[in-house]
């Protein structure tokens, strides 16, 4: 019975770590002597990950993976030389009772990005998900609402003012169809729309050289949502609303196309002079039932990873470009997405994928 099961853990854990023979073969690779994605990306460009903590991870069988996993602390330094905090500047994590903040792993966050030079991203201070009971449940009148949110921005925003470089004010706010979130997101559900004007308002005073986001998935592509975000800039910026960038998550999957008119949708943005960025890579897949993608799911997800990084790269104001973790070990992706998985660029041993040496070849080929 006992050596079943570890017969069973250990093909799950080969299944979760190795690809197949057929897999291995790196693309021809012309960064050289540039070992690691960082030191192959062009000067000023930066190259990031989301740093693993909070949300989903709380309720897996493993410690915190940025305070415990060694191993992926050093791929962290190594790599990247841009940090976002997965989980750990959300409201629920870092605002968690009413008047209390837990700021002790957003310090040590950024206390590492500054001992490995790298910068970081603050992710995110106005989003209809991951905000604390105490808010939600909460039985506020619109001016104490009101003022919680100011207080929020000015103390989280304050905290690190010149340690981040970049903040994802408002995230998620129009739906897919191109309409405000009205009903999700409490502070336009009770404040009305002019609150999000307010939001990047006050993250600029806490940190007037902070670039200040529009941050959302499925705006890839022209389409109906990336459109509502282009009318709603424009506005704000006509207004003098400290509005410095917009920024596309590109959580894509292989049952999808690839959004094709990327590069053209960004330039759009930044022929308003917007910063623009990609913020939270990741290239997910329905998995074969043996666990395993396919050789041919691996030579497609490093096809969309290489297209997502060669359309910023082409795009002027795209200098930040952020996967959504580097190792399937701490995914999001199987939590979320049901029998999906597989979506980072390395494995579970951290052992490089395709899509890793694809990104990195393209990388060493602008700089
Ligand atoms: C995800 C995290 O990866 C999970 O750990 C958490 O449980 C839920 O949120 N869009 C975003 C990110 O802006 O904050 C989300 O991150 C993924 C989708």
């Amino acid at each position: 019975m006992r050596s079943a099961r570890l017969v069973i853990a250990l093909f799950a854990a080969v299944a979760l770590s190795a690809p197949p023979a057929s897999a291995v073969s790196a693309p021809p690779d012309v960064s050289g002597h540039k070992q690691t994605l960082r030191s192959a990306a062009p000067k000023g460009f930066h190259i990031g990950t989301a740093v693993a903590g909070g949300g989903h991870h709380e309720n897996q069988p493993y410690p915190d993976p940025f305070t415990s996993d060694s191993e992926y602390r050093k791929v962290l330094a190594a790599e990247f030389n841009s940090v976002s905090p997965e989980n750990q500047m959300k409201w629920e994590y870092i605002h968690p009772e009413r008047g209390r903040y837990n700021f002790g792993m957003a310090d040590a966050i950024v206390r590492f990005a500054k001992q490995n030079r790298q910068v970081v991203r603050g992710h995110t201070l106005m989003w209809h998900s991951q905000n604390p009971e105490w808010l939600e449940q909460g039985d506020f009148t619109a001016a104490e609402l009101r003022e919680i949110l100011r207080e929020h921005i000015m103390t989280v925003v304050g905290r690190y003012k010149g340690k981040v470089q970049q903040w994802d004010v408002a995230n998620e706010i129009f739906t897919d169809a191109g309409a405000l979130r009205t009903t999700e997101n409490i502070w336009i559900r009770e404040l009305g729309p002019g609150i999000v004007a307010d939001a990047f308002r006050w993250a600029h005073q806490a940190d007037p050289k902070a670039k200040l986001f529009f941050n959302d998935y499925n705006v890839e592509s022209v389409n109906a949502k990336s459109d509502a975000y282009y009318a709603l800039i424009k506005e704000l910026r006509a207004a003098g609303v400290p509005v410095h960038g917009f920024s596309a998550q590109a959580h894509l999957s292989l049952d999808y196309g690839f959004p094709d008119d990327l590069e053209r949708n960004l330039k759009r943005f930044a022929d308003l002079r917007l910063e623009t960025a990609i913020t939270e890579l990741d290239v997910r897949m329905t998995l074969p039932a043996s666990g395993v993608p396919t050789a041919a799911q691996l030579q497609q997800q490093a096809d969309y990873y290489q297209r997502t990084l060669a359309a910023c790269l082409k795009v002027r104001t795209c200098k930040s470009f952020t996967i959504w973790g580097f190792t399937d070990k701490y995914s999001w992706v199987p939590v979320f997405f049901q029998g999906q998985g597989a979506a980072t660029v390395m494995w579970n041993d951290f052992g490089r994928k395709q899509a890793y040496y694809a990104l990195r070849s393209t990388l060493a080929k602008r700089a």
